[in-house]
């Protein structure tokens, strides 16, 4: 039969698309073994965290923190090490300084210790915590890099735990005096801000498996703390935009794909993954860009949540930060009070050294999701990257391993913006080798070795790797 338009019989057309289809299939594959371009406006970045690497815990006024105390508790910390001193860039922040300039890298993600501001976490600033950061964001600068700069990196306040942490409505309200506090002194310089680091997180690992501080074990929690982590954002974001108009706000949230353990036929296990899904990662996206909790969290919410809440919560943000590493695995679990437990990992995936699964595909698919829930969001992936092999062992200079992980992952990221997200940055994780949480320095996922004992700071192979990426913005074949 002739196509009445234009006279095409339906074996041309049939031809013509087979043909199309060909072509489509030929042109991914020529993609992916090509090298691919970056847009030149790309931010390039490495981050870290205060505790992780600052050191000087009792120095110039600080504050104790609840990682503090839980560091110095027995049996935490797997070395048993305490961050006392770790990469010391209290001191040396100007040698980090140097080293992310000497890679070509635009930004710099760290966080600000609430109590170095803050020692009890409300009261008056103490203004030689807050030189600190003064003086990091000049060197910073000096060196035309951007400062990317996390507000909450789970050090809270010990004195604001023990008046009731993040189930009282008050650490929110401390949250943002905080936030302007850091707003009035430095956002003349300071003007991308990270509210959150990965609440996600600090809600399950600290208060309901308890391998991370608090070290609290329960599940009871989930609905008020993430409550109030909420509110406390949404108040934070009001009260900076209040004091200045030309700041760009996002949260960073450790996203992965919710899988169910033996793949989606198994039905139960389906389940499970959806409801956690929304658990962990809708239970912070949709109050802050839709304005309402999922469906999953209506329950354990019922009693936390009071009129105006959810209006001082949907502030919308300017980017999301992602953090992304390996997909989760979820299944069915009926001997605990939620049904859901952790899935294994299915046989046979590459792992990184460290026993993580590789699999770029989860990165990709979070920014296609992202996108596609929320709209054209302006997206960075704030945090990626890879550990050496667990242990207490000298650092692996010849990382090929971390090369390895960490192109896999920026062609994901290209995937993606060919898709059509709009992904502004990438950030390895992590600048230097440095005191992983419950870990200690067992882990290490620095660009750079960071000798514990001497604070000698020797660049990997992946650092040159990077800084070539970062110059030229362009990822070989
Ligand atoms: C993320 C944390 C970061 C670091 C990396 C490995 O979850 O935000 O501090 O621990 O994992």
């Amino acid at each position: 039969m002739a196509n009445e338009k234009n006279g095409w019989t339906r074996r041309q057309f049939a031809l013509s698309l087979g043909a199309a289809v060909l072509a489509a299939g030929c042109e991914s594959k020529r993609r992916a073994s090509e090298a691919r371009r970056f847009p030149s406006t790309f931010r390039w970045g490495c981050g870290s965290s205060a505790f992780q690497v600052e050191g000087a815990l009792d120095v110039d006024g600080r504050g104790e923190s609840i990682w503090d105390v839980f560091a110095k508790q027995k049996g935490h910390i797997k070395d048993g090490s305490t961050p006392s001193l770790t990469c010391n860039s209290y001191y040396r922040y100007k040698e980090d300084a140097a080293l992310i300039s000497a890679a070509n890298l635009n930004s710099y993600k760290f966080s600000i210790s609430w109590p170095r501001l803050f020692p009890t976490g409300s009261g008056s600033l103490n203004e030689r915590g807050m030189d600190y950061y003064d003086r990091l964001t000049d060197a910073l600068l000096q060196r035309h890099i951007t400062p990317y700069v996390t507000l909450f990196h789970w050090d809270l306040p010990q004195r604001l735990y023990e008046l009731g942490g993040w189930t009282s409505r008050d650490t929110g309200e401390r949250f943002a005096d905080y936030a302007v506090a850091i707003t009035r002194r430095l956002g003349d310089r300071l003007k991308n801000f990270i509210t959150l680091n990965e609440p996600n997180v600090h809600l399950l690992l600290g208060h309901v498996i308890g391998n991370h501080a608090p070290g609290l074990h329960n599940g009871k929690l989930i609905g008020p703390v993430t409550h109030q982590l909420n509110l406390a954002q949404g108040r934070a974001i009001q009260a900076m935009r209040a004091l200045r108009n030309d700041l760009t706000i996002g949260v960073g949230l450790a996203l992965a794909p919710v899988r169910p353990e033996g793949g989606r036929i198994h039905l139960l296990n389906d389940i499970a993954a959806l409801a956690f899904d929304e658990i962990w990662s809708g239970a912070f996206l949709d109050p802050l860009l839709k304005g309402k909790y999922p469906v999953a969290l209506h329950q354990m919410l019922a009693d936390v949540v009071q009129t105006g809440d959810m209006s001082t919560i949907h502030q919308g943000c300017d980017f999301i930060g992602v953090n992304y590493y390996s997909p989760t695995y979820l299944k069915a679990d009926f001997s605990g009070p939620s049904f859901l437990g952790p899935g294994g990992t299915p046989a046979g995936v590459t792992q990184d050294a460290s026993g993580r699964e590789i699999d770029p595909s989860g990165l990709q698919e979070v920014l296609d999701r992202l996108t596609k829930d929320y709209g054209a969001l302006r997206l960075i992936v704030t945090e990626n990257g890879c550990s050496d092999p667990l242990g207490d062992h000298a650092a692996i200079i010849n990382d090929e391993f971390r090369i390895h992980y960490l192109s896999a992952h920026l062609r994901a990221v290209i995937q993606a913006i060919d898709n059509g997200s709009r992904v502004e940055g990438f950030f390895v994780w992590s600048l230097l080798d440095n005191w992983e949480w419950d870990s200690g320095f067992t882990s290490k996922y620095g660009l750079v070795a960071q000798n514990v004992d001497t604070g000698e700071r020797t660049p990997k192979k992946s650092y040159a790797w990077f800084a070539d990426i970062a110059e030229t913005g362009l990822l070989p074949a």
